[in-house]
């Protein structure tokens, strides 16, 4: 060989190597949830690419609440699309996705570390199907500001919470603000509007999968929420409220009391928010006679079957799982964690201090349905709590509607 050849062909062998490295990156793309920060995952994964050379992650984001979210992966999955490797999924569904096929199982962790709610939420026949992103439940969030300014105590009832409303929105004279938002949209945020005052009765609205369903709650649940629409506690068009408009007009500094979950607290606290170091936390309030009670909520990852990658994409989502990240989301965009140490944690408890009481409300939690057709229990539920916000229906013919369609899905 002469040595032009020579060199021509180490210049060539040179560009090869170089190039290798790069054609056996693997590239991983993961859905996750536009509601819950996905900018401050972003800053998760970049950890994880900095020290899993080989690797690289890109998110897509999509609808703004769980059921839009879980109808983008339902077109995505149904059509067995390798696109995404890696799903965030809410705590309802890592079971109807493993039933389906669309999940692979994520063996090999040991899932007592977490909290025992999603270590449940996450075993399908006994197997792992997803591992816990976050831990969620819903809270009553308040102005600390204006129940101090008035010599108001956060309220232990909704009919207390109605008085405290009224005295600061009358005194405040202030059009904008409202005492109270929730969510009245039909989401899947409204399953839970609807099942807090019914739980708080003492009710329970399954017994081992089968219906076990309490009129009487029911009617008094919805007759509840209508009340705060009616009577101006809440704002006249509640049946078009979704949790992040909640989420915004209590950051606006326009609402007194807010039902919200925990990642509503980081962005009170931040630069846009006018509201920050004004916000108290504490357990929603209760029915009267009844107890406090709120939904189990959370997220999970999941892998999709349809990955082409699969080991990265489980190695990915065992380090998304992990204690490090859980840290890092509680602390940089309040999510709640899925293990228990963490909730005492110094660093955690000075980013979100309501933290360190909030284990005992995630820990008594009550996990919605769990039903292969929880699709279908949704949708009834939060479609009827909707009408009757919106006054298509009274809190009586509600109760109704739920109880006989509820009666054919869970049989
Ligand atoms: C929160 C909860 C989730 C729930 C959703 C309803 O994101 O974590 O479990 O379904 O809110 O809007």
């Amino acid at each position: 060989m002469n040595r032009n050849i020579r060199a021509a062909a180490l210049a060539c062998a040179t560009i090869v190597s170089f190039a290798a490295p790069a054609l056996a990156d693997t590239e991983l793309k993961i859905y996750i949830s536009s509601q819950h920060q996905p900018n401050i995952w972003r800053k998760a994964i970049d950890q994880y690419e900095a020290k899993t050379p080989g690797v690289k992650v890109t998110i897509e984001t999509g609808g703004n609440t769980s059921e839009a979210q879980a109808q983008y992966l339902n077109t995505v999955m149904s059509a067995k699309d390798p696109s995404l490797d890696v799903l965030i999924l809410d705590v309802i569904r890592p079971a109807q996705f493993a039933a389906a096929g669309w999940t692979s199982d994520v063996e090999g962790k040991d899932l007592s570390s977490y909290l025992p709610a999603y270590a449940e939420a996450n075993t399908v026949g006994g197997k792992t199907v997803a591992l816990p992103a976050f831990a969620d439940a819903q809270f009553l969030y308040y102005r600390k500001d204006l129940l101090d300014k008035y010599g108001i105590q956060p309220p232990k009832s909704w009919d207390e919470l109605k008085t405290a409303a009224k005295t600061i929105t009358d005194g405040e004279k202030n059009p904008n603000l409202q005492g109270l938002s929730f969510q009245g949209k039909a989401i899947e945020g409204a399953v839970c509007t609807f099942l807090l005052p019914y739980w708080s009765q003492g009710k329970a609205l399954t017994n081992n999968g089968r219906l076990s369903f309490d009129h009487d709650a029911a009617v008094k649940s919805l007759a509840l929420w209508k009340s705060f629409a009616d009577d101006g506690t809440a704002k006249k068009n509640i049946a078009e409220v979704a949790t992040d408009d909640t989420r915004k007009e209590f950051q606006a500094g326009n609402v007194v009391f807010a039902v919200n979950w925990s990642y509503a607290w980081a962005q009170s606290q931040g630069a846009e928010s006018a509201v920050a170091g004004k916000v108290g936390v504490a357990r929603l309030p209760a029915m009267a006679g009844g107890e406090s009670a709120t939904c189990l909520g959370g997220w999970e990852w999941g892998v999709s079957a349809f990955s082409a990658h699969q080991d990265e994409a489980k190695k990915l989502v065992a380090y998304l799982s992990s204690p490090e990240v859980s840290k890092f989301m509680a602390i940089n965009a309040s999510l709640l964690p899925t293990y228990a140490d963490l909730y005492k944690d110094g660093d955690v408890t000075k980013a979100a201090p309501w933290f360190a009481d909030a284990l005992q409300v995630v820990e008594t939690a009550k996990p919605r349905p769990v039903t292969p057709r929880y699709n279908e229990v949704s949708e009834t539920i939060r479609t009827t709590v909707n009408a009757v916000l919106a006054g298509v229906s009274t809190p009586e013919e509600g109760a109704s509607q739920i109880e006989s369609r509820l009666k054919r899905i869970l049989r």
